[in-house]
């Protein structure tokens, strides 16, 4: 019912609360009285997966129309190239156009936490400098076409087991240091239509009714200014989401969603002035159609695939050069995957794409060529022994990894290690190359086979990319954005994945992936950032500073090549990550090219979150230019002038007491020779809270002078002027 009010239409509460609610799986209601229309929402994010009308479902089953089937995230990353990203960004851009959808659900940034999340294959990196970076790189492109974004899952969504119900336990410094930044920096910068909440609670709490998330950080202090949208079926309680952020609840309809959000109003639970900005941020969110295409260039982005897919490619071992190949040598040519290529994952991110190449026939193109499937060993075997040189495609198969689900182990298939065995027993020259979407370890097989090529799940047009990649007809130019690790075992999370009784406690902390390897010392197989060329670069002239680190990049060898050189900041706190990733550059570079960057640091890469927010550590920082996380090939030093204090109070430790500038020198002076047995008594007692030690007959009243000096420690009045300058920020409530 609309009511009139002075000619212009007022829309009811009911009618406000109904387009806080899909009209079906993939659309929003209209709000004729505010001229808000519907919009379309499409997954994402390696493609576009639009459903007839009808047809919906979100788990990938379902025909699509077709579309091109860029390189899911977990190949794409290994690519370090933010301006790949944006292309191809700007592809599916022009795809959702065409299509006339509003919004891709893409991209998904949520940092790789075990490698056996089943959708790991949608994720970027286990570092979250890196996971922003190319999610930021993608919502630039997708949106400069006018189309919008939806960056998911918000937040700590790092598994699939349980995925609607468990509560992901993990503290602050945590969620502000590892699991938050990648969609704090693609909001910052960005500035994403949408921001999908995830399906898990946070700390006990849905991350749909999670108000610090989704308005006390997201919104106030990022300044995030789109629409909050529902994983699909995330939202239990409608008003209470709505309370919280989340502006929009998918699929639709919901008739129930809708009443719950009248009655709260209606009882005064749910301000209606909460509902407004809901449906002001959804008439936004609908203002701006993309301007419509008639249709796109399929070749044109089946070659952007294929770049792509070669930028995606790591070669992870490469003995006594073996590779590149000689197009004139035959080659055999030994596995499934060379001829029925897997290309993405499965669930919700499933594209039909326009076409399918595969590896097999872009090298019969290149070179002679005889095939084995590899499903009759023995055949497979017969022709590796005869052959020169043997290429075998190995892999996980579809069934292992998935949404919905996470694995239980990282190893290849059995019949797969026995073929490798086999293949690299009849043949000195094995190449092996993987198809996998999450990680799978290289044992016990590694060391029987000369080179690896780590393929990924590498979209449509990987086949040709990884036939010209062999031959040398490109550049093998990818860096692992994963670590490789020996056994799942050694893995951060090991001993608390996926969690139990719908509790997962993230109890390595910020220690994932390399932070955890290099700091603890735990060898890995290949070390996050790792990625052989067919040249050889060297480094020098570091220049490091608060604000860049310089360094001068040649290439050595005799090809053009790319490296990606990696800046990592070691902080001077031995409770810090080893190193950690703050900033990166790609390099193409010709034969006996040199070339100098300036690749930026700020302050955060000194920083690290404290109870009061982000606090630089004081001390000499090392920063170290890698190859990978493991090889550090130049180091500099940059200094961060402390001291990082908190306030001194009677509840203080005496060692903080100690190690006040004002005041431990006095205390030092006034205790020097209180030693008994051999033991200073000062730190003796040194944890112990100046308040209790005071209750100790005779400390008592000499310590409690100490009081006395706390505004002189403290310096008050600067401190007072620097609290007025500082954001101000709202605490993670637990539960
Ligand atoms: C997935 C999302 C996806 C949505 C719509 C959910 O099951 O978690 O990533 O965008 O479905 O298909």
């Amino acid at each position: 019912m609309i009511q009139q009010n002075g000619g212009m239409d007022t829309p009811t509460v009911r009618q406000k609360a109904a387009i806080t609610v899909g009209r079906d799986v993939w659309h929003t209601e209209a709000l004729p009285a505010l001229g808000i229309r519907s919009i379309e929402l499409a997954d994402g994010p390696h493609g576009l997966r639009q459903q007839a009308a009808g047809d919906g479902d979100n788990l990938g089953i379902g025909d699509s129309v077709p579309a091109t089937c860029f390189p899911p995230a977990a190949g794409l990353a290994s690519s370090w190239n933010p301006e790949l990203v944006e292309r191809i960004g700007r592809a599916l851009g022009d795809e959702c156009r065409v299509a006339g959808v509003d919004v891709l659900l893409g991209p998904g940034v949520n940092i790789k936490r075990s490698p056996l999340c089943g959708r790991n294959f949608e994720y970027f990196s286990e570092d979250p400098l890196l996971s922003g970076r190319l999610g930021a790189a993608w919502v630039h492109g997708i949106q400069s076409r006018g189309v919008g974004a939806s960056v998911k899952h918000f937040a700590a969504n790092n598994q699939e087991t349980a995925r609607m119900t468990v509560s992901a336990d993990v503290d602050e410094a945590t969620l502000r240091e590892l699991y938050l930044p990648a969609f704090e920096h693609i909001v910052t910068t960005e500035h994403p239509r949408t921001v999908m909440c995830s399906y898990n609670r946070v700390n006990g709490i849905p991350a749909a009714e999670h108000h610090w998330l989704l308005t006390d950080v997201l919104r106030t202090e990022w300044g995030f200014t789109g629409a909050v949208v529902s994983d699909w079926g995330a939202v239990e309680h409608r008003a209470a989401a709505l309370a919280a952020g989340t502006d929009l609840e998918m699929p639709g309809p919901q008739p129930g969603s809708v009443d719950d959000v009248v009655a709260a109003v209606e009882r005064g639970d749910l301000p209606e002035g909460v509902l407004d900005a809901t449906v002001a941020r959804l008439a936004a969110l609908a203002a701006h159609p993309a301007s419509p295409l008639d249709s796109f260039d399929a070749d044109a982005h089946h070659a952007l695939a294929r770049d792509a897919a070669a930028e995606s490619i790591v070669l992870l071992r490469n003995e006594g050069g073996i590779l590149p190949l000689d197009p004139a040598r035959p080659v055999a040519v030994i596995g499934e995957f060379a001829r029925t290529p897997r290309y993405q994952g499965a669930g919700s991110s499933q594209v039909v794409p326009t076409r399918l190449d595969n590896t097999l026939d872009a090298i019969r193109a290149i070179a002679p060529t005889e095939f084995a499937g590899g499903d009759d060993p023995g055949e497979a075997v017969a022709l590796a022994a005869r052959s020169e040189t043997a290429i075998l495609f190995v892999g996980l198969p579809p069934e292992d990894e998935s949404e919905g689900y996470d694995r239980t182990h990282l190893d290849l298939p059995a019949a797969q290690l026995e073929l490798i065995s086999a293949v690299a027993a009849a043949n000195p020259r094995t190449i092996v190359v993987l198809s996998n979407g999450g990680v799978v370890t290289l044992e016990p097989w590694h060391d029987s086979v000369p080179a690896i090529v780590e393929g990924w799940l590498l979209g449509q047009a990987g086949g040709g990319a990884v036939a010209e990649l062999l031959f040398g007809l490109r550049e093998p130019r990818g860096r692992l954005a994963e670590s490789i690790p020996f056994r799942l075992q050694d893995t951060p999370a090991f001993l608390n994945f996926p969690g139990a009784n719908d509790h997962v406690l993230y109890g390595e902390r910020i220690f994932v992936g390399y932070r955890y390897y290099e700091t603890v010392g735990v060898a890995v197989r290949y070390p996050f950032g790792h990625g052989l060329s067919y040249t050889t670069f060297d480094y020098g002239d570091l220049v490091a500073s608060r604000t860049a680190a310089r360094v001068t990049v040649t290439n050595t060898g005799a090809r053009p090549g790319r490296e990606v050189v990696q800046v990592y900041v070691s902080a001077p706190d031995a409770s810090r990550p080893r190193r950690e990733l703050r900033g990166f550059a790609t390099l193409d570079l010709d034969p006996g090219e040199s070339r100098t960057v300036d690749i930026p640091l700020d302050a955060r890469s000194f920083a690290h979150w404290d109870d009061d927010g982000w606090a630089e550590i004081p001390g000499d920082h090392r920063v170290e230019i890698g190859r990978s996380s493991h090889d550090i090939v130049l180091t500099g030093v940059v200094r961060i002038r402390g001291p990082r204090r908190k306030p001194l109070t009677l509840d203080s430790r005496l060692s903080d007491f100690l190690d006040n500038p004002v005041i431990g020198p006095i205390l030092r002076a006034a205790s020097s020779g209180a030693v008994e047995g051999g033991t200073n008594l000062l730190d003796m007692v040194a944890s112990v809270p100046l308040s209790r030690l005071a209750r100790f007959p005779g400390a008592g009243r000499q310590l409690s002078r100490l009081g006395l000096l706390l505004p002189v420690a403290n310096n008050r009045v600067i401190r007072f002027f620097a609290a007025l300058l500082a954001p101000r920020r709202a605490k993670l409530r637990t539960t």
